[in-house]
């Protein structure tokens, strides 16, 4: 299992936060964004991890990662010139996944679960983790039939099916190379994830679990403010 870390974008509603650096790179409590994504997939025993970033901070990036010998760990770079969205990340690192499967986290995404199960039993398609929010029109929202299986999964939808949001953390087999590459942009011109996890659907390939603990999106000043109370809470008891 390969991991990627998708740290791009350009962070434009942490602005003024964000207009001389990357949103991943600014503080939650005590440590850089993105290393709350990195220690996730560590914990989950993914040591080879590819770290997705834009342009304009890669210096910064390498700086602060390395080479990941002090994690023990082996970390690749590649640039995503424009944020053409996530499932770019399958297009960027094609070469990185070659033939195996692969792990992607969002870098402003913060989870307290322990994937290291998850990833263990993964076995083909894909898989993906939901959990109930106030505000699911921001989010991929997952639509259940009777039998609470889910048929499908809207992005951003105004009425949303209902409040399960798809969190950003995703388990494909290497299908997912080629399934984002026939992907097409969006009406926001963007290679939509969501569009991915209905073509895993469609094949029934896409299994679909809940997140027990807390998850957390920073990418609005409101919950990047709650991510580092919540970390300053955890460390301090
Ligand atoms: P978003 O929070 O949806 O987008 P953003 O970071 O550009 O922020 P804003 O909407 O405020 O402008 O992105 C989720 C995560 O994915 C975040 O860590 C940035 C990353 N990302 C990329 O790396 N490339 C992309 O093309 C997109 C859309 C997001």
């Amino acid at each position: 299992m390969k991991g990627i870390i998708l740290a791009g974008g350009s962070g434009t509603r942490l602005r003024p936060l964000t207009k001389v650096t990357s949103k991943q790179l600014l503080p939650v409590y005590d440590q850089p964004m993105i290393f709350y994504p990195l220690q996730t997939l560590l914990t989950a025993g993914i040591k080879d991890i590819l770290i997705i970033i834009a342009p304009d901070h890669a210096g910064d990036f390498l700086k602060l990662l390395g080479s990941g010998k002090e994690f023990q760990a082996k970390f690749s770079y590649e640039i995503q010139d424009k944020p053409e969205g996530l499932a770019q990340a399958f297009i960027i690192g094609k070469n990185f996944i070659g033939y195996d499967n692969v792990t992607l986290i969002l870098g402003d995404n913060l989870y307290e679960d322990d994937f290291s199960e998850a990833i263990r039993t993964f076995k083909s398609g894909g898989r993906v983790f939901i959990k109930k929010v106030p505000d699911p029109e921001r989010f991929g929202v997952a639509e259940f039939d009777e039998t609470g299986k889910v048929i499908s999964i809207e992005e951003k939808p105004k009425q949303p099916k209902s409040t399960y949001a798809v969190t950003g953390l995703y388990i494909y087999d290497n299908s997912v190379v080629q399934k984002a590459a026939s992907l097409q942009p969006s009406s926001r011109g963007e290679l939509e994830i969501t569009d991915l996890n209905n073509l895993f659907l469609k094949e029934r390939a896409l299994d679909v679990a809940f997140v027990k603990g807390a998850w957390l999106d920073t990418g609005t000043h409101e919950s990047l403010f709650a991510a580092g109370a919540l970390m300053r809470k955890k460390k301090l008891g």
